[in-house]
């Protein structure tokens, strides 16, 4: 499975780009907020650390101004690194429009605020490149989040579908587990959570007891 950072925080996507298990970045407005720098030097920097796919979302809600915006982000991109952009559109039968239309650009798309399988076959039928479940989301409202990944995996695996499984809103390491228990092609995961991944107590306890033991060994 591949681990996409869910964080527009450039310094946490450098720290954790140089551990080597990021495979691309997801952003969306509220992350752009949080980071507490402008967008357009986001995207200036962003690019240059992770080589892989990078969401960036539109805000437009009518078809031609998503293509519209979509293109305007492209646009700014360096040539080299135009092959990693993927468009975030919200799924919305507007957002489809414009997924068929940037699809037939080979422009990558990533549908997002997928909240049910049948919004996540009609994305694919649309042509998204990617699609984003949000897991967390829907545990929050009491719903089990993680059967529509189930769901959309065993859709998409009878159907040979192309299209790849981003699982989102990703709320604890378990969620993690999950999503590549049941095979999903990538994981978003905010960098505390990555952070939380790499930990174990034993690890530690393990590593001061090897280092203790050391000092006592005659050199
Ligand atoms: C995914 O691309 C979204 O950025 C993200 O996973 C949303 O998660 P949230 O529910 O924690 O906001």
């Amino acid at each position: 499975m591949k681990i996409f950072v869910d964080t527009a925080d450039l310094d946490e996507i450098r720290e954790l780009a140089s551990w080597g298990i990021i495979d691309g970045v997801t952003t969306n407005p509220t992350l752009v907020k949080r980071s507490g720098r402008s967008f357009n030097e986001i995207i200036e920097e962003i690019f240059k650390i992770v080589d892989g796919p990078i969401s960036l979302e539109v805000v437009s809600e009518k078809a031609d101004d998503m293509v519209k915006e979509a293109k305007q982000l492209v646009s700014k991109i360096p040539q080299k690194y135009r092959k990693n952009i993927a468009i975030k559109i919200p799924m919305t039968s507007e957002g489809l429009k414009a997924v068929k239309k940037l699809s037939k650009e080979k422009i990558q798309t990533n549908v997002t605020l997928v909240f049910s399988s049948n919004q996540a076959l009609l994305a694919a039928k649309a042509g998204a490149t990617f699609v984003s479940p949000f897991i967390g989301r829907l545990d929050d409202i009491g719903q089990e989040g993680m059967e529509i990944v189930e769901e959309i995996m065993e859709i998409y695996t009878n159907y040979d579908i192309e299209t790849e499984v981003i699982v989102a809103s990703i709320r604890h390491p378990i969620h993690v587990i999950e999503a590549a228990r049941l095979g999903a092609d990538i994981a978003t995961v905010p960098p505390g959570i990555i952070r939380k991944m790499v930990k174990h107590s034993l690890t530690d306890k393990g590593i001061k007891s090897f280092l203790d033991d050391w000092k006592k060994v005659k050199k």
